[in-house]
């Protein structure tokens, strides 16, 4: 164990000598000081464990060093005893008033001093160990809080290479399913825009937004249970193909289901709905209006655009102009009340937005 530090504030050397002696009998290690200015400046300099501090010394006295000790936050833990030449009763008043710990009559008692110093180097130690606890635990506080935070960024980018590695994997397995009807891959690629600028266009929030472009894409996967003789045919379905092309709603909606993400859980709901039609006459269900889910109203009039601006076995491509009559004025197959309102409306109004991301991704 280390030796507990005194500092001997005196200006009488024979005091000092006695209180010194006293002190290293005790087995305390002692430092000296002959005034109030020389003791704050050991104090600052050697930390000690307790002051014994005369009152009456030149420069500066007793009582205004105890003051300025205790004032200051560095020094204001460090037990001081008076040592006063009388057991005056102003003396104690004061001393208490600046902030002393206790107090010592000259002729210095040895029994009392030894009884009085191990007792405020008691209290000193204890608070010495809390402090050092709590700034233990303090840099354990720090430690966790950082790792913690470390630990949040990882997950980020973790989440965000997620999140890229998903596009990735949607794209190549919705390839794989619309490759047959379509000359390359981007029909998917610009319905995540189209239907991006749709929902911002509704004011739906950020949420809605980013989740939909990264449903979109998959809206068709259920052709991949439709057989390439009807998919490639060139002209005209007859009904029982028909009945049969329609089922890539179903398909698809089982393909994506009991998903947890979110992504997928829209992803389910467009496949099931994106032939549903506002005015009831729609497939597979026939729901009507808001029956039908706000992403499946959305990506209905999305793909229908990007259908009619492509080329299919079925169907040469048509100019934008082309496509946007179709859609709002109808063409007898289409008819504008197919659509939600409120999305045909937002339609119109950023339909230049569709030419420029068709132009911008195309074939
Ligand atoms: P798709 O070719 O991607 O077409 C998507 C949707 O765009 C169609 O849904 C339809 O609403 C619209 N659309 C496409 N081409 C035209 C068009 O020339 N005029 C009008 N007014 N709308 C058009 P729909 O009708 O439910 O068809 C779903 C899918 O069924 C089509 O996807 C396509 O894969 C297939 N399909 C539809 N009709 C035919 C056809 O006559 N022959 C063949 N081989 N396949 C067809
Ligand atoms: C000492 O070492 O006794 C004083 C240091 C401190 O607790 O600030
Ligand atoms: C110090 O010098 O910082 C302590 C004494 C004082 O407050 O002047
Ligand atoms: C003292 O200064 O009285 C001892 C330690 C403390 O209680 O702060
Ligand atoms: C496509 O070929 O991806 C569009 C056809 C559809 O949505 O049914
Ligand atoms: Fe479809
Ligand atoms: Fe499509």
């Amino acid at each position: 164990m280390k030796k507990a530090k005194i500092l001997i504030v005196d200006d009488e050397e024979k005091n000092v000598k006695l209180l010194k002696a006293l002190c290293e009998s005790l087995g305390y290690e002692t430092i000296t000081a002959k005034n109030g200015i020389e003791a704050i400046e050991q104090t600052h300099k050697s930390m000690p464990d307790l002051i014994l501090m005369d009152v009456m010394m030149p420069e500066m006295d007793g009582f205004e060093a105890t003051e300025r000790l205790k004032a200051n936050n560095n020094t204001t833990h460090i037990p001081i005893i008076i040592v006063t030449a009388l057991a005056s009763r102003n003396d104690r008043i004061q001393g208490i008033a600046k902030g002393a710990d206790d107090f010592l009559t000259k002729p210095i008692d040895s029994e009392e001093l030894a009884l009085r110093v191990r007792n405020h180097l008691k209290i000193k130690e204890y608070y010495d160990f809390l402090k050092n606890h709590n700034k233990i635990l303090e840099q354990q506080v720090e430690e966790r809080t950082r790792q913690l935070k470390k630990a949040f960024e990882d997950l980020d980018r973790a989440h965000k290479r997620i999140k890229f590695t998903y596009m990735e994997t949607v794209y190549r397995l919705t390839l794989a399913s619309e490759y047959k009807d379509e000359e390359t891959g981007q029909h998917i690629k610009r319905v995540s825009f189209y239907t991006r600028e749709i929902a911002r266009t509704l004011g739906m929030d950020k949420d809605f937004v980013e989740t939909i472009f990264y449903a979109s894409p998959m809206h068709d996967i259920g052709k991949v249970g439709i057989p390439d003789s009807i998919l490639l045919k060139p002209g005209k379905l007859d009904p029982e193909e028909w009945e049969t092309m329609k089922t890539h709603t179903i398909i698809g909606a089982k393909i994506l289901s009991g998903s947890e993400s979110p992504y997928l859980r829209m992803a389910e709901e467009i496949a099931l709905t994106h032939h549903e039609r506002w005015d009831g006459s729609g497939y597979p269900k026939g729901l009507k209006g808001e029956e039908i889910y706000l992403s499946g109203r959305i990506m209905n009039i999305v793909d229908q655009y990007d259908a009619l601006r492509s080329r299919r076995p079925y169907k040469p491509p048509l100019d934008h102009e082309k496509a946007f009559k179709i859609i709002t004025e109808g063409d007898g197959r289409t008819l504008p009340e197919h659509f939600d309102p409120e999305i045909l409306n937002a339609f119109q109004k950023i339909h230049k937005k569709f030419e420029e991301i068709y132009e911008t991704y195309r074939e």
